[in-house]
């Protein structure tokens, strides 16, 4: 029996998000229900009500979800009834050249549920980036939901579903951040704050947060930074080069996605080292450098998707490392909001204190 739920959706470009009535179909062969229970506010969802995604209105919103599977459909066999499972985009197959050589990130035979939730008038739902859960139930393929610990709180669980993922994978995963390694996060919100977390994780000896918000240092500061440069007011390719010995740091990740902040990335690196690029840039974005400079740097430029994550290898494990003490998510949880109040919270996102609101159903 199709259901009628609570949901959060974006009817049209720019209108604020309104919080409406949609149908949840049953799951069909693949596909789950899934009960959510926490739901961070992240950028992309402001972005799909802004129309800078697609124009594929109505939208229903929210993504780094975490719940309990309510129904699966035939054939699941990923996840069953009563477990809780944190989302992720899309699920993988397994079975192309890129799954086969261990690169799942780039698999290119990604799905999503099949079947389509709707407005009570029948309107088909995008749902953000395959999910749609600012929902009290959405629908995903059973692949897109991994099992992890129950002992974690929702509102924590929920944030590896996207923003903290990403950063904490740009370090670990795609900077491949190792013990005693020196390493520089531009951009220090919800996404550079992770990969500061991420870099603390693998055993970096130094971490050198830079951002133009003092409140964002002081919270990298928390979060195991063991440095802060303020660029409004210091160069941070020369500070970093400085608490570098001259060098540069072995990985410096990106986490704003402008072309000023890209540039300094490229140059605050080590010779050898890694610049990882995780902050996403507008179509209309260009970075001009001197081929002479990209020659005479070794080491890598490399992009990070989705932190370059494998959600059933990387959340459990994520989830373990924070239930243990060792790896403090609890840290990005800001606030917990009512379903109604996500219009509310975009607001706050550009207030420079928050990290993430999470919707707690
Ligand atoms: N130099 C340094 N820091 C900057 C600059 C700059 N020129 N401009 C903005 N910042 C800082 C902000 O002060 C803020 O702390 O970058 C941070 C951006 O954080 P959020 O707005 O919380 O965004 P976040 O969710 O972390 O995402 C960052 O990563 O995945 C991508 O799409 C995402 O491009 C976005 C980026
Ligand atoms: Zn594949
Ligand atoms: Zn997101």
């Amino acid at each position: 029996m199709a259901q009628q739920v609570k949901a959060v959706i974006a009817r049209a470009k720019g209108a604020p998000v309104e919080v409406t009535t949609i149908v949840v179909p049953d799951p069909g062969p693949g596909e789950a229900v899934v009960r959510i229970q926490a739901c961070g506010v992240c950028h992309t969802d402001l972005h799909y009500r802004e129309g800078g995604i697609n124009d594929e209105f109505p939208f229903l919103l929210g993504h780094e979800a975490a719940g309990i599977v309510e129904t699966v459909g035939e054939g699941v066999t990923e996840v069953a009834p009563g477990d809780f499972v944190v989302l992720n985009w899309r699920a993988v197959c397994g079975q192309c050249r890129a799954c086969r050589r261990g690169r799942p990130q780039y698999c290119f035979n990604t799905h999503n549920a099949k079947q389509k939730m709707t407005l009570l008038d029948g309107t088909e739902l995008s749902p953000a980036l395959g999910i749609g859960a600012f929902a009290e139930k959405t629908l995903v393929a059973a692949g897109q939901c991994t099992k992890v610990d129950p002992a974690a709180s929702p509102a924590v669980a929920g944030l590896l579903g996207c923003g903290v993922m990403a950063g904490i994978g740009a370090a670990i995963n795609t900077g491949d951040v190792g013990r005693g390694d020196s390493v520089a996060v531009i951009g220090c919100g919800g996404v550079g704050g992770a990969a500061v977390l991420g870099s603390r994780l693998a055993g970096a000896a130094k971490i050198i947060a830079v951002d133009i918000d003092d409140r964002k240092l002081a919270t990298a500061a928390k979060l195991g930074a063991t440095h802060t440069v303020n660029s409004t007011t210091t160069d941070p390719v020369e500070a970093i080069r400085e608490l570098t010995g001259g060098h540069g740091a072995d990985v410096v990740v990106e986490a704003v996605g402008r072309p000023e902040t890209y540039r300094q990335a490229f140059y605050a690196r080590d010779l050898a080292g890694t610049v990882v690029l995780v902050g996403v840039p507008t179509p209309e974005m260009k970075l001009e450098l001197p081929l002479l400079d990209v020659f005479g740097r070794g080491g890598a430029l490399k992009s990070s998707w989705y932190g370059d994550c494998l959600p059933s290898r990387d959340f459990p494990m994520l989830i373990d490392l924070y239930l243990q003490g060792r790896l403090d998510l609890g840290a990005f949880v800001s606030e917990t909001i009512e379903l109604d109040a996500v219009e509310q919270a975009f607001e706050r996102m550009h207030h420079g204190d928050v990290l993430r609101s999470v919707v707690v159903l």
